[in-house]
């Protein structure tokens, strides 16, 4: 009844199928920092009834799936992922309280981190993205 797919075309786009409808997804992408989380979305008619659990126990497996992988295809000086890492809208509350759920941790203030210092030093006013970037260990 519920199972995950990847889309097709794409080797890091996964789905969330639930009576053979798309009801979300989510995509991982193996960086130099770690595994990035990114398009985390259930559907809205079906929010709200356990879905985002389902798709975060399944990133984070899949995850953890890309990391050995990576390690087995690799040579002795290879250093694996060892975080899942995304970005997050300060007010989302409802992905944050996911995300903490599931052990993540605010690690970094885009708003703050992003402003090049030239500007700084100039005291110009700049607007930046109000995103969190929250991260937890692999
Ligand atoms: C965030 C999102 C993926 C959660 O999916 P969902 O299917 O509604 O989540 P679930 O019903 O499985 O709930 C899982 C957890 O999410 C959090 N959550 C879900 N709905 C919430 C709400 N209305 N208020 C606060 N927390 C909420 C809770 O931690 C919840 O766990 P709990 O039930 O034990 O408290 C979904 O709301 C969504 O797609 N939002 C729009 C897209 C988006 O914002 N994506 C994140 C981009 S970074």
């Amino acid at each position: 009844m519920i199972k995950f797919k990847r889309l097709k075309g794409s080797d890091s786009n996964y789905l969330l199928i639930f009576k053979g409808k798309k009801v979300g997804g989510v995509k991982l992408t193996h960086c130099v920092y770690g595994i990035m989380l990114g398009s985390v979305h259930i559907r809205k008619n079906y929010r709200g009834r356990g879905f985002g659990d389902l798709l975060m126990k399944f990133a984070l497996d899949k995850a953890r799936f890309i990391k050995e992988e990576s390690i087995k295809v690799s040579g002795p000086d290879y250093t694996p992922p060892d975080k899942v890492f995304l970005d997050v809208k300060k007010r989302n509350y409802r992905a944050i309280n996911l995300y903490c759920k599931y052990g993540f941790q605010i690690s970094y203030d885009t708003a703050i981190a992003s402003i090049p210092s030239r500007q700084l030093a100039k005291k110009k006013t700049v607007t930046m993205p109000e995103l969190w970037q929250m991260e937890r260990p692999l």
